[in-house]
């Protein structure tokens, strides 16, 4: 796929720090329950069948991609889908959550995690949703597909449900290192073979959330997740760009970027110049406008939006996003307005 004519697409140069007419933007979680048509939908069927539904995963991930002009699809699904094939079972409490109801705590449960898994099999539906989606586009905008890392995978694995202290993870992490590296390179190989199989099935990108990743310090990522990340991005070979996301921690970039990935995508902790300064001039630097600036009023989300322009400078490399996912309590219009006014400001 790596050389059509959809490389030409203003998202995908900007992955290749090429230059580009404006910045292109495109919002995480950009297909939610902020909006209408999506919670339509909703009310029909429960979230993982919406993501086993390929059909209906194109269909929320096109009207994301026309309801807000952005430069990007994301492939809707979660990151937690993988965990099934894996053999750790999950479900969603509606409003609440992930919940793992047997949570992966000791060697003997890290022993029954299948070693491997038949990605394009077992993850057929979303091999569907990815070709389905490349159709419906016909080569408007890129379509970018994702997988968790392998830390904020295991977090979910290890803890049940969202944590606020990681303390199972981490316990761990810090009591048997042997079982901890057995998990992450069996995480890590699924996670490659999906990543790989959903760019055979037409990703024209691809981004790893490592969204959990900032509780961790510089000492413990570069001991306990590094290599398996690194191996990661060193088995999809620069087949398409690659995003390497984080947040929470902004001393970890240094670190994420030598692990991999194209583009880094940073959170608004830290200014984006001082982001890039780490990150490094030769990768290109994704985000970073803070995701509750869609809340407040439309002057103050312009003022953030151009704050985020101005300390990117006009450089080639730049993806604008927020530093997260777009919050529920958004709405359609703001965050149209966020597109366009970037498009216009940033017009060169
Ligand atoms: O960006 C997109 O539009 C694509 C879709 C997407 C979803 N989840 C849809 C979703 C993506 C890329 C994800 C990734 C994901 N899932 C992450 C990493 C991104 C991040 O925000 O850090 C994480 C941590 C998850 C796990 C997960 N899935 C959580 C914590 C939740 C929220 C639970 C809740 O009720 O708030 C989900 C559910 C989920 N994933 C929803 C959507 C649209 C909401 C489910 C619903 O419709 O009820």
């Amino acid at each position: 796929m790596s050389a059509e004519p959809s490389d030409d697409l203003v998202f995908l140069k900007a992955c290749r720090r090429e230059p580009v007419p404006h910045t292109p933007i495109w919002l995480m979680r950009q297909a939610g329950r902020y909006q209408a048509s999506y919670q339509a939908i909703r009310s029909k069927v429960d979230f993982v069948g919406l993501c086993k539904t390929p059909e209906l995963a194109c269909q929320v991930t096109v009207d994301a991609v026309d309801q807000l002009g952005v430069d990007a699809a994301i492939l809707f699904a979660d990151i937690l889908l993988i965990l099934e094939p894996l053999g750790i079972g999950f479900r969603f409490e509606a409003g609440e959550g992930p919940r793992i109801d047997a949570p992966v705590r000791d060697a003997a449960a890290i022993d029954r995690v299948a070693d491997e898994i038949d990605a394009a099999a077992d993850l057929h539906y979303v091999m569907e949703a990815v070709r389905r989606i490349r159709r419906e586009l016909d080569g408007r905008v890129a379509l970018i597909g994702f997988a968790a890392s392998p830390f904020t995978l295991a977090s979910y694995a290890i803890e049940g449900q969202g944590s606020r202290d990681y303390r199972h993870c981490k316990t761990l992490m810090y009591s048997d290192e042997g079982a901890w590296n057995a998990l992450m390179e069996k995480m890590s190989r699924a996670i490659a073979g999906y990543l790989n199989a959903q760019i055979d099935a037409g990703a024209q990108a691809v981004q790893l959330f490592d969204s959990w990743v900032g509780a961790l310090s510089v000492a413990d990522y570069r001991r306990y997740v590094f290599p398996h990340v690194k191996g990661i991005f060193e088995a999809i070979g620069g087949r398409v760009p690659t995003i390497h996301f984080g947040q929470g921690n902004p001393e970890l970039y240094p670190a994420m970027r030598e692990a991999g990935g194209d583009v880094i995508s940073v959170d608004w902790r830290i200014r984006l110049d001082k982001a890039w300064d780490l990150v490094g001039h030769d990768r290109g630097i994704q985000g970073n406008m803070d995701p509750t600036a869609i809340l407040g009023s439309r002057e103050n989300m312009f003022a953030h939006a151009q704050a985020v322009l101005d300390q990117a400078g006009g450089r080639d490399g730049h993806i604008f996003n927020l530093g997260h996912g777009i919050l529920r309590w958004s709405t359609v219009e703001q965050a149209k307005a966020l597109v366009d006014y970037v498009h216009e400001q940033s017009a060169r």
